[in-house]
């Protein structure tokens, strides 16, 4: 395995000025855009951080689905492992990873759950398939077999062949509200650039500071 940051440079370092914005949600917006554009799949793919009561932590991806200024949102069965835990502690870190561009974006926040409303509008605008697969599937709990699924989906299919599939109770969709987010860019020899934008509360002010490699 070849090591980059002791070798050739990296492709992109036309973005050293990153760290004059001013706020974090316009840079994301444009970082993503970015990802969209160059990488092969998943841009909006992000890894979700929790802890369980013990404090044990547990992270696995999902995709991001709606983001502003009130934060990063995305849906998932509350009762599947991540959902109980955030449930519990309303507290969360999100990770992206645009290997392409070599850039990190980390968040650290608090979590909320999105308004029915808004979850119901995301849920209809899923493809039918993964509604019917939303009420079949208890995530996170053992099955029994692939079989048992399968069948879970037909008995659903049936059960909604007529009409509109509504969003199930358990399914909904989460916000994480930052309170810091850290941008992440490769450069030369492992001399990184990071800047930090961090705020005590979802309406006080970002403080931006930039922080050794
Ligand atoms: C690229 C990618 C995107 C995913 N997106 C979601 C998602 O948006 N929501 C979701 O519930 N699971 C998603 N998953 C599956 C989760 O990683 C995970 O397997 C599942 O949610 C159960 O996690 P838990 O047992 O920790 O609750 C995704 C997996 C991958 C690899």
């Amino acid at each position: 395995m070849t090591d980059h940051f002791e070798q050739s440079p990296p492709p992109e370092l036309t973005t050293g000025d990153f760290s004059d914005s001013p706020e974090p949600f316009r840079l994301f917006a444009a970082w993503l855009k970015d990802a969209d554009a160059k990488e092969v799949n998943d841009p909006n793919a992000m890894a979700v951080a929790s802890v369980d009561e013990t404090g044990m932590p547990d992270v696995r991806m999902v995709l991001l689905k709606a983001f502003d200024e009130a934060g990063f949102v995305f849906y998932t069965n509350f009762e599947s492992k991540k959902g109980r835990e955030l449930l519990a502690t309303h507290k969360a870190a999100l990770l992206f990873h645009w290997k392409t561009l070599r850039r990190q974006v980390r968040i650290r926040g608090t979590v909320e759950v999105v308004a029915d409303a808004e979850a119901d509008a995301y849920f209809a605008s899923r493809a039918r398939a993964s509604r019917i697969g939303a009420w079949a599937s208890k995530q996170s709990r053992p099955l029994e077999s692939r079989f048992a699924l399968e069948k879970a989906v037909a008995e659903y299919g049936l059960k909604y062949a007529i009409g509109e599939v509504p969003r199930p109770a358990y399914w909904s969709g989460f916000r994480v509200v930052p309170e810091t987010i850290e941008f992440w860019h490769d450069r030369p020899f492992r001399l990184h650039d990071r800047i930090e934008f961090a705020r005590t509360g979802a309406n006080s002010a970002w403080e931006k500071v930039r922080l050794y490699p």
